[in-house]
C-alpha cells in the first residue's frame, strides 16, 4: 500500500495548524519540503501542539481570527481551511464563534485561496450527516441534523461551509475540495476535550472510571491521525472538488472501545454508564468506495496498534 505524502507544494497555509489535526498536517507538509503557514487564534488549540514546528525553516505562525479579513503577502499554492472548534465541549462552550468560523471564515479562506489562485480543501465532518438514518454514510445521503440542536452551531455551520465552497468554486472558478472527516485520534488530542479517546485514556491512567455515555452500544468508526492526514494531503493533491469521506470503516461500540483502553493501559478502571448527549448519533461508520476509488488512499492502522501509540503519547505528556 502506497502511504507516502504527496507533494511538494512551495507554500501552504494551514489555518488551524495549532489545533489537533492541523499541527499534524503542518508536520507532513514541512516533512515534504512545503512552507507553510499556520494561521490560528489559538482558541482551542495551543502553542505546545506548534512547539516542535517553531524553529523548523519554512514554518511561520500568524495569530490570527479567520473570521477577520487577513492578507498574505508571499505566493501560495494551497490552502488547507482547518479552523473550527470540533470537539462537542469545545462548540457547545463557543456557538457563536463556531458559527462565525465556519462562515465568515471560510468565506475570508475562500478568498486568500482565490487571490493567490491556490487550491483550497475544506475540513469538513461527518456530522454533516447528523444522526444518520444510512449506514454506512455515502457522500450521497444528504443527512439528519436538527437545525436548532445543541450540535447545530458545528453541524449547520459546516454545512453551510460546504455550500460556500461549492457556491465560490461555481462562481468563481476557484480550484476547491471537500473532505469529510470521520472521527480521528491520536497524539496531541486534549484529555478532557470531550471527545471518547482522550476521555477514556485520561480516566484510565488516572485509574477513574470510564464515563460510557447510554449503554455504550453506540458505534464510531476511528481513524488514526496518520491516516487521515495521509487522505487530505492526497486530496489536496488532486482536482477531486468532493465531498469525500475520510475515515476508518472499521466500526466500534464505545462499550469495545473502553474495554480496549483499559487493557492496553493496564489500569484497574471500571466504567461508569452516563447519560447520553443530545442529538448524539447511535451509528457512524463511512462509506470510502469515493476516497479508495478516486485518491487511492485508506486507512491502514488499525485501532488498537493506533490507541497504543495514542497511550504512550499521553503517558510521555503525563511524565514531563
Ligand atoms: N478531529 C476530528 O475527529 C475531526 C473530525 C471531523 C472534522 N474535523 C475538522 O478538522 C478540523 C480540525 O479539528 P481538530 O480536531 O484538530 O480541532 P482542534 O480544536 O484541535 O483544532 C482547531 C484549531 O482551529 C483554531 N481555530 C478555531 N477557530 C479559529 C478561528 N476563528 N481563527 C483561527 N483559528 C481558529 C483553534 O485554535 C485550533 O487550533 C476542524 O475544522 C474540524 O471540524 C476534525
Amino acid at each position: 500500500m502506497d502511504t507516502a505524502v504527496p507533494g511538494p507544494w512551495r507554500h501552504a497555509v494551514v489555518t488551524g495548524g495549532a489545533g489537533f489535526v492541523g499541527s499534524h498536517l503542518c508536520a507532513a507538509l514541512l516533512d515534504g519540503g512545503t512552507a507553510v503557514t499556520c494561521v490560528d487564534d489559538f482558541s482551542t488549540g495551543s502553542r505546545e501542539n506548534i512547539a516542535e514546528l517553531r524553529d523548523r525553516p519554512g514554518f511561520t505562525l500568524i495569530e490570527a481570527n479567520v473570521a477577520e479579513p487577513f492578507a498574505i503577502a508571499s505566493p501560495v499554492d494551497l490552502v488547507l481551511h482547518f479552523a473550527s472548534p470540533a470537539s462537542p465541549a469545545d462548540y457547545l462552550r463557543l456557538p457563536l464563534h463556531t458559527l462565525e468560523t465556519g462562515s465568515l471564515g471560510t468565506r475570508n479562506v475562500l478568498a486568500l485561496a482565490r487571490s493567490h489562485r491556490a487550491r483550497f480543501v475544506l475540513a469538513s465532518t461527518s456530522e454533516v450527516y447528523g444522526d444518520p438514518q444510512q449506514h454506512p454514510q455515502s457522500e450521497t445521503y444528504w443527512g439528519n441534523v436538527n437545525p436548532v440542536g445543541p450540535r447545530s452551531v458545528y453541524d449547520e455551520a459546516k454545512r453551510f461551509g460546504e455550500a460556500l465552497t461549492t457556491a465560490e468554486a461555481g462562481s468563481h472558478g476557484t480550484d476547491t475540495g471537500i473532505v469529510r472527516l470521520f472521527n480521528t485520534y491520536g497524539p496531541r488530542m486534549r484529555g478532557h476535550d470531550g471527545r471518547a479517546v482522550p476521555t477514556f485514556i485520561r480516566q484510565a491512567l488516572a485509574g477513574e472510571p470510564l464515563t460510557v455515555t447510554g449503554d455504550g452500544r453506540q458505534t464510531r468508526s476511528l481513524c488514526f491521525v496518520d491516516d487521515t492526514v495521509r487522505g487530505i494531503l492526497a486530496a489536496a493533491a488532486s482536482d477531486l472538488r468532493g465531498p469525500v469521506n475520510l475515515g476508518n470503516p472499521a466500526e466500534i461500540t464505545m462499550l469495545e472501545l473502553a474495554h480496549t483502553v483499559i487493557e492496553l493501559t493496564g489500569s484497574r478502571s471500571t466504567l461508569a454508564f452516563v447519560e447520553r448527549p443530545t442529538d448524539d448519533p447511535a451509528v457512524r461508520c463511512p462509506d470510502i468506495t469515493l476516497a479508495r476509488g478516486k485518491l487511492q488512499w485508506e486507512p491502514y492502522v488499525d485501532h488498537r496498534d493506533g490507541l497504543r501509540r495514542t497511550i504512550a503519547w499521553f503517558r510521555r505528556k503525563l511524565a514531563a
